[in-house]
């Protein structure tokens, strides 16, 4: 089951170069079990055409402010009643700018006007466009409006030039449009969490990792982030890209990840521990790159500062949430951490069936007891989580 399984969505394409990533978005949406109804403006078709658009969403498309063959003759009534949300992507600075002045003189503006669920709207234009008064004053009318906007980015422009403008990529327009389908359970709140793995250093080349590809991590984080927390996310080295909308900071030892979140912690109300801390570092970390000798060498290990632990025992410590990668006897090994490092929620798994995978299988331990969350991809987990924090926490 997916975020947006049967839900509708009218995507509206206004005039941009961006348009062909409405395409791919398209496929992306109704991959995942979404119903989409696309609506165009008439420069919009100049840059893709309607059959296009048709054949990926599986329906008509509509174009025409006066089609006939809308039964009651007023398709912006009849296209914008029927959907959960209406994304505009690619939204190019002519839109933006009739939007922000109610102007609606075609399809797509008019049942933006009519419609009763949110509004999405994806950015696409050249940068000077997009950094003229006159559009960040429209931007500035649209936020105010409760319109939410999705990037844009920087990068290379069509044009030749590169900056601000470029629309988000369709993935990241996905990941928005589910995000807005979630609870806003963590409204308000600040969430501090560590991620991936940490690397302690031998000597200038060579160091000590783990194999966390970090990928729990980021759902944990961008799962916090849909429930509309206030995110920080520490992490150790990873391939991942960050969810937008967070504060990502970059560490590579646990002695970093420990700083890093220390520094951090007091403004915290909930703290995860998602991060496979290394719990040993090499005692010495040389300067220069070892050369390989005849005999045998000997690593001396010494301990590195327990985090999770370090911040339950905080006073006023937030709300504290462990993980235990276990290989066997979870359970037992599971409760024995949660009493051990003081916290009230440990979220355990095998260790064997979690790293790299993109699915997992997580039993929580809280005061409670013993709550199973059956094998689900990561996000879906890392929600689930979410939601039993969301449970826990302190009602104020
Ligand atoms: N953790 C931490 N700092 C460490 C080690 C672990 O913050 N130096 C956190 C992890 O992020 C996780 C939890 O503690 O949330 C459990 O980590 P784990 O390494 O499994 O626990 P240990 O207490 O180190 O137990 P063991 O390695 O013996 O299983």
């Amino acid at each position: 089951m997916t975020d947006i399984r049967g839900k509708r969505i009218l995507l509206g394409l206004s005039g941009g170069i961006a348009a062909y990533k409405a395409a791919e978005l398209t496929r992306l949406l109704t991959l995942a079990g979404a119903e989409v109804r696309v609506v165009m403006t008439e420069a919009a078709c100049r840059f893709i055409t309607p059959v296009t658009m048709q054949a990926l969403s599986g329906n008509p498309v509509h174009t025409d402010l006066w089609d006939a063959s809308v039964p009651n003759n007023m398709a912006h009534i009849e296209l914008s009643r029927g959907c959960d949300v209406v994304v505009v992507a690619p939204a190019s600075a002519d839109f933006l700018a009739k939007l922000a002045l109610g102007l609606c003189d075609d399809l797509l503006s008019t049942l933006c006007l009519a419609r009763e669920c949110p509004l999405l709207l994806a950015p696409a234009m050249n940068l000077q466009m997009w950094g003229n008064p006159a559009t960040q004053r429209n931007l500035k009318q649209l936020r105010g409006d409760g319109i939410a906007i999705l990037g844009p980015a920087s990068g290379d422009q069509a044009c030749g030039e590169v900056g601000m403008g470029r629309m988000l990529e369709a993935e990241e327009i996905l990941e928005e449009i589910e995000a807005c389908f979630q609870p806003k359970l963590l409204g308000g709140k600040r969430v501090l969490i560590t991620a991936g793995p940490t690397f302690e250093p031998i000597d200038t080349v060579r160091g000590i990792a783990n194999i966390s590809s970090g990928k729990m991590g980021y759902a944990v984080a961008r799962a916090a982030r849909d429930a509309g927390a206030a995110v920080t996310l520490v992490s150790g080295p990873t391939a991942f890209v960050a969810p937008r909308g967070l504060e990502r900071i970059d560490v590579s030892s646990a002695q970093e990840m420990y700083d890093a979140v220390m520094a951090r912690v007091a403004k915290a109300d909930v703290f995860i521990g998602v991060a496979a801390v290394a719990d040993y570092r090499p005692k010495e970390a040389r300067g220069h790159k070892l050369k390989k000798g005849t005999g045998e060498i000997t690593l001396q290990l010494q301990p590195n500062p327990d985090i999770l632990g370090a911040v339950a025992a905080k006073r006023n410590a937030p709300f504290c949430v462990g993980f235990a990668a276990e290989t066997e006897n979870l359970d037992t090994y599971a409760e024995a951490k949660r009493r051990r490092k003081k916290v009230p929620l440990i979220a355990a798994n095998l260790a064997q069936h979690a790293f790299g995978a993109d699915d997992n299988q997580l039993v929580l331990f809280d005061d409670q007891g013993r709550h199973e969350l059956p094998r689900a991809p990561k996000i879906a987990l890392a929600r689930a989580l979410i939601a039993h924090i969301a449970r826990l926490l302190p009602k104020k």
